[in-house]
Order: C-alpha cells, then sequence, then structure tokens
C-alpha cells in the first residue's frame, strides 16, 4: 500500500464457523485469502488446516509446501501450532475416495486401471473440483482440526465443484444410467426381473458384437467402469449427501473474494445469489486488492503548486497527477463496493488492500490474515 494511504475501515469477519469455503472468479485472490486467513486463525491458537488448489510458487514457498507432493499435510510454520497446509493433489485425493467407496480392493484397483475413469479424472471433466470436495471431507473427518479452510479451483464457473456432489448423486440415480448399466448388462441393485436381466444380456450380446466388429476396446472398457461404478453407486450416493450436508449445514460458511471493481463486485453479488439458491451459507464477502485513499486534501493545481515549494516542479507536476489518478482509482472501488453493500444488504463485505511489490511470503499472509479480523 502506498505510504501516507490507511486501509478503508470495515466489518469484522464471522469467526465461528468451522469451515470456511474461499470462492470467486479467477485470479482475484482466493488461494492468497485462503492461506492468509489459515494463518490468521493460527495465530489465534485454534489448530487450522488449509487445503489451497494450485498454489502459486511464490505461495507454495511461503507456506513451506513446495516439493511436498502427493496431498501431503505440512505445518506451516513448523512449531507446533500450525497452521497445516495442503496442496490439492487431484489423483491422490480421487485414488482415495475410490478406495473408501469400493466394495473391495480389487474393485478399486480395477476402477484406477479402467481406461474410462483415467479418462475422466485426467481430463477436464470436473475431477479437479470433485478432488477439492473430496479432499475437504476427508479432512472435516478429523476433528482435531478446529477451523477448516478450502480454497477453491479457478472454474469458469465459480461454483462448479460445489454441484459436483449434487450432479453425481443426480447422474447416479438418473434413468440414463439405470439405461446404460442396462445397456452393459450389469443390473441395478434390487432389480432382478427377468425382463430386464434379458434386454441387459441382449444388448450386453449386441455391444460385444459392436465391439468386435469395431474393434473398440472403449465399450468393454465403458462397461467394466459402470459395473464398478454400479457396485459402488449406494456409498458414492451417500458419501455425495454427506458432503452436501456438510457445506449447507451450519458448519460453514461461503467467503466470496472479488476486486474492487464494478465488474468483480457484481459478479460477487450473482456469486452470493446462487450460493443462496443452492442454499449454502454465505458468510461474507472479501474485496480484495483495494487502493487506499490519499490522505492529502488537495488536488491538481493547487497541489502541484504546494509540492513545487519542496520539489522539482517537473517531479510536482508528476506527483500531483499521480495522487489526482490514485484518488480517482480509490473512489472508483469506493463505489463499487458501495454499490455492492447495497445490493447485499446485512453480509459484512470485509476490504484488504493491495500490497505493494515488496510485501511477500509468509509476512504479507500474517498482514492480510490480521487485517480480516480487524
Ligand atoms: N491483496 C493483494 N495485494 C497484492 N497482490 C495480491 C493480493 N491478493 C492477491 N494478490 C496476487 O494476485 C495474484 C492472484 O492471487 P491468487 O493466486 O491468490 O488468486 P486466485 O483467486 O487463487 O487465482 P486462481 O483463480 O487462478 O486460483 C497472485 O500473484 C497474488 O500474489
Ligand atoms: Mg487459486
Amino acid at each position: 500500500m502506498p505510504a501516507g494511504a490507511k486501509p478503508p475501515p470495515g466489518p469484522r469477519l464471522p469467526t465461528e464457523k468451522r469451515i470456511y469455503a474461499i470462492v470467486g472468479a479467477g485470479g482475484v485472490g482466493k488461494t492468497t485469502v485462503s492461506a492468509s486467513l489459515a494463518l490468521a486463525f493460527a495465530a489465534r491458537s485454534q489448530r487450522t488446516a488449509v487445503l489451497t488448489v494450485d498454489p502459486a510458487r511464490r505461495l507454495l514457498e511461503a507456506l513451506g509446501l513446495e516439493g511436498s507432493g502427493g496431498g501431503a499435510l505440512v505445518e506451516v510454520s513448523g512449531q507446533g501450532h500450525g497452521p497445516w497446509a495442503q496442496a490439492l493433489d487431484v489423483q491422490t485425493a480421487l485414488a482415495r475416495l475410490v478406495e473408501e467407496v469400493a466394495p473391495n480392493r480389487s474393485a478399486a484397483e480395477a476402477l484406477e486401471a479402467n481406461p474410462v475413469y483415467r479418462q475422466l479424472v485426467e481430463g477436464e471433466a470436473g475431477a479437479e473440483e470433485i478432488a477439492a470436495v473430496a479432499a475437504l471431507y476427508q479432512l472435516a473427518a478429523d476433528r482435531r482440526f478446529e477451523k477448516l479452510v478450502l480454497d477453491t479451483p479457478p472454474a469458469a464457473n465459480a461454483l462448479e465443484f460445489l454441484e459436483a456432489p449434487g450432479r453425481l448423486r443426480a447422474f447416479l440415480e438418473s434413468r440414463a444410467i439405470a439405461l446404460l448399466l442396462a445397456a452393459a448388462g450389469v443390473r441395478p441393485a434390487g432389480s432382478s426381473s427377468l425382463r430386464q436381466r434379458t434386454v441387459g444380456a441382449t444388448t450386453a450380446l449386441l455391444l460385444r458384437v459392436f465391439a468386435r466388429a469395431t474393434g473398440s476396446q472403449l465399450i468393454g472398457d465403458l462397461a467394466a467402469f459402470l459395473q464398478i461404478v454400479s457396485a459402488a453407486k449406494e456409498r458414492l450416493i451417500e458419501r455425495a449427501r454427506a458432503v452436501e450436508e456438510l457445506l449447507r449445514g451450519g458448519e460453514t460458511g461461503f467467503l466470496v473474494i472479488c476486486a474492487a471493481d464494478p465488474v468483480s463486485t457484481r459478479e460477487a453479488a450473482a456469486i452470493v445469489k446462487r450460493l443462496d439458491d443452492l442454499r449454502l451459507p454465505v458468510a461474507g464477502v472479501v474485496v480484495n486488492r483495494v487502493h487506499g485513499r490519499p490522505r492529502a486534501r488537495m488536488r491538481g493545481k493547487a497541489l502541484q503548486e504546494r509540492l513545487a515549494r519542496s520539489v522539482d516542479p517537473a517531479l510536482a507536476r508528476r506527483l500531483a497527477e499521480n495522487l489526482d489518478y490514485l484518488r480517482r482509482i480509490s473512489a472508483g472501488e469506493r463505489a463499487a463496493i458501495d454499490e455492492l453493500a447495497q445490493r447485499l444488504p446485512g453480509l459484512p463485505i470485509l476490504t484488504l488492500p493491495e500490497l505493494d511489490g515488496e510485501e511477500q511470503g509468509l509476512g504479507a499472509l500474517h498482514k492480510l490474515g490480521g487485517l480480516l479480523f480487524k
């Protein structure tokens, strides 16, 4: 923040939740705020874990996560009071999920080796979103953690990952999957009618003939994939429900992060609305990277003349122009924040300052975290 500028005042963060899910559009500071919040809780003697998603290298270094790999939980300070940080490892989180829901070890291994499954988890098909939620669920089960902070992926649709459990459940319960399973010759749980079995067996035979004719392995792989998923269906549905409960229950609060410009603040208001529609509890909005308001009262020519008494006139002109520019930026940001507050009456709207390039690493995160509690 430039010297002589003071951080804008704001309300306090509600601190009673156990889980804070940090959401927002790409690049607004979700990972930075997640790490800062975790440090701030730890500084208040609360045993805290933060799950970060794809952190920038500098942040990884600051948190001591560089080279940790495999989704390990690493203590940030190394002094026994945390916070503990984990960089999401999609493959590890999904492998754990598979182990937990698969009926047995060999089914889990078969699923992990299945090409359709591999395509799903290695592709762009929302694997990161599902993994983030799965990893949160695993961390939440560890009751030693009093506070959990969940950073979220830079999804095109910022809330896509929250819909993953619901979508998975709807998919598993849908007619489409029942038909696919029948086509693959897998009998849906609880249905044993001769007709269904015959349909399944006939279709399976046709699929095999088709697979042989086309030389395609895909259909066999898909059938095997569906067979294992079908066996794990009940547990997957139960897990998806449990995750929804975790996110909807009183334990969790969502913090929406945005930048201090009208496009970003409007986007944040839309995200809050979407969270409300999904019955997910919003704890507040954090407007990040707010510039301090210049304290100098004078402006324009008057300021320039005043400055020219102490410095070279050319420099005085540039300083005055810069200060006026900063004042305009600050006024625009203030207007965007005021508009946001009007759109979201009653919701805490916090602000965090734009840090200058020299404030980096753990110190910068501590500073931002402290400001969330001020
Ligand atoms: N208050 C701040 N002051 C200065 N720089 C900041 C501030 N907050 C975040 N940044 C910088 O902005 C960049 C983006 O931040 P960050 O990675 O936390 O965003 P993100 O929302 O997690 O992004 P993504 O959507 O890609 O995951 C980083 O370089 C970070 O250091
Ligand atoms: Mg991020």
